[in-house]
C-alpha cells in the first residue's frame, strides 16, 4: 500500500500542471486591477501634505509680478528632471553628458523606479546627482502611474524651493538639445512659445506657462470617459471637461503644487477601470485637472515629441537603431507650436550607441 504522505505529495505534484494549464482559462484575460491600498494612499497623503506645508509660494519661484531680465540665468530658477521608470534607465550615459553640458548646476534629478528592479546596480548609476525617491510598484492602465508622478512632483517641491519647472521623463526619453538651450527656452527666450505673444514684452518675461498637451476631441474620449462606469466621473468631471494628453509634460512650480494639492479629481481618477483597453488614467488626469483649474496658464502642447504614426496596442512608434541619424534629431525638433521640441521618445535601448556617437556633434550642438 502507498503511504498517505506519498499519495498527498503525488496528488499535489499532479495538480500543479493541471492548475498551470487551466489557470489562463479560469482567470479572466484582463484581471481587474486592484484599487490602491489605504496604506499606500496614506503614505502619499502625508508626503503631499508635507510638500504643501513647506512650499507655499517661495519668493524664488516664477511669478507674474517678478520680472526677470532675459539675458541672465537666475540661480534661484532650476529645472527638476523627474524620471519615471519600471526598468533600467537605458540612456543614463546620454543624460550624464547632457548634464555635463552646463557649467552651473541649475537642475535637480529625481528618479521613481519600480522597487522590484535594482536600477542602481544594473545601470551603474554612481552619479550622486540622481536622487532615488521612495517608490512603489506601478502598473500599466492603472492610476498607480498618476500616484508615481505626484510623488515625484511632491518630493521635488519639498527638496529644493528653487525647482521652478518640473519635467516628467521616462527611460525611453532622450534630450534633443543641450541643457543651456533648454534652460534658455523655458526661462529666458522671448520667442520660444510660438502660440503666445503676450507673456513676453520688451524683452521681459511676464508669465511662465506649463507645457501640457490638452486635447478635447480624441476619437476614443467617450469610451475612456465611461471606463469606470457611465456616471462614475460625475458631478466633478462632466464629459465636456474631460481631456486627453501626454503624461510627459513640463509644469511650473505653481501647477506642480496644484497637482499635489488636488483631492477632488483624484477621488474620481483613482477608481479602477472595469476594462483596461480603454484605461489610461495618467493621460487624462493631468490635462483635465490643469485645463479646469488654469486654462490660461497652460500651452496645450507638450515639449516631448512622440510619434503616434502606426501606433500598436497603445504604444507609439519606437525608434530602432537603423533609424537613428543626425537627420532624425533635426526632424524630431520640428514643432508647429514652439521653436523646437526639447525631448523625444521612444527609443529602444540599443539606440544608446549611435546617440552617444553624435551627442556632442549634433544633439548638444545648438
Ligand atoms: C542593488 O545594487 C546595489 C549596487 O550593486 C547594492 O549595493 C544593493 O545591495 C542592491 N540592492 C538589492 C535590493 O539587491
Ligand atoms: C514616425 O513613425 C513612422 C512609422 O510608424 C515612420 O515612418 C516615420 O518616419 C516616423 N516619423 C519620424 C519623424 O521619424
Ligand atoms: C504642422 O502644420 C502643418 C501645416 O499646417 C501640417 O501639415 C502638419 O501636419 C503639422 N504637423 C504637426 C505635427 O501637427
Amino acid at each position: 500500500m502507498f503511504s498517505t504522505p506519498f499519495v498527498l505529495t503525488f496528488s499535489l505534484l499532479l495538480s500543479l500542471p493541471i492548475l498551470f494549464f487551466l489557470a489562463p482559462r479560469i482567470l479572466p484575460p484582463h484581471p481587474t486591477p486592484l484599487p490602491i491600498s489605504p496604506s499606500d494612499e496614506l503614505d502619499d497623503i502625508n508626503l503631499f501634505n508635507n510638500a504643501i506645508a513647506h512650499s507655499s509660494t517661495p519668493p524664488s519661484s516664477p511669478h507674474p509680478s517678478k520680472f526677470f531680465h532675459l539675458s541672465s540665468k537666475n540661480p534661484n530658477l532650476k529645472i527638476a528632471f523627474l524620471f519615471l521608470t519600471n526598468t533600467d534607465l537605458h540612456f543614463t550615459p546620454l543624460w550624464n553628458l547632457f548634464f555635463q553640458t552646463t557649467p552651473t548646476k541649475l537642475f535637480n534629478i529625481y528618479v521613481h523606479s519600480d522597487p522590484s528592479v535594482n536600477i542602481t546596480h544594473n545601470n551603474n548609476i554612481n552619479n550622486p546627482l540622481f536622487k532615488f525617491i521612495p517608490s512603489k510598484k506601478t502598473y500599466r492602465a492603472s492610476p498607480t502611474l498618476i500616484s508615481a508622478t505626484r510623488r515625484l512632483l511632491a518630493t521635488a517641491l519639498l527638496d529644493d524651493p528653487s525647482n521652478s519647472y518640473f519635467i516628467v521623463l521616462s527611460q525611453f526619453c532622450i534630450p534633443l538639445h543641450s541643457f543651456d538651450y533648454i534652460y534658455r527656452s523655458l526661462f529666458l527666450s522671448p520667442t520660444f512659445d510660438l502660440t503666445d505673444t503676450e507673456s513676453t514684452q520688451f524683452g521681459v518675461r511676464l508669465k511662465y506657462k506649463s507645457f501640457v498637451e490638452i486635447i478635447s476631441n480624441g476619437p476614443r474620449l467617450w469610451k475612456r470617459y465611461i471606463a469606470r462606469g457611465r456616471n462614475e466621473m460625475m458631478p466633478e468631471v462632466p464629459f465636456d471637461k474631460f481631456r486627453v494628453g501626454s503624461q510627459f509634460f513640463s509644469l511650473t512650480r505653481k501647477h506642480a503644487l496644484v497637482v499635489v494639492k488636488d483631492r477632488t479629481l483624484w477621488r474620481k481618477f483613482k477608481v479602477p477601470c472595469y476594462r483596461d483597453d480603454e484605461c489610461y488614467p495618467e493621460e487624462h488626469y493631468f490635462p483635465t485637472l490643469l485645463s479646469m483649474v488654469d486654462p490660461d496658464g497652460v500651452t496645450s502642447y507638450t515639449l516631448t515629441n512622440v510619434n503616434w504614426t502606426g501606433t500598436v496596442n497603445g504604444h507609439p512608434h519606437t525608434y530602432q537603431v537603423d533609424e537613428v541619424s543626425p537627420e532624425l534629431i533635426l526632424r524630431l525638433r520640428k514643432s508647429n507650436h514652439s521653436e523646437s521640441y526639447l525631448f523625444a521618445r521612444k527609443f529602444v535601448p540599443d539606440c544608446l550607441e549611435p546617440l552617444m556617437a553624435m551627442a556632442r556633434s549634433v544633439i548638444f550642438k545648438d
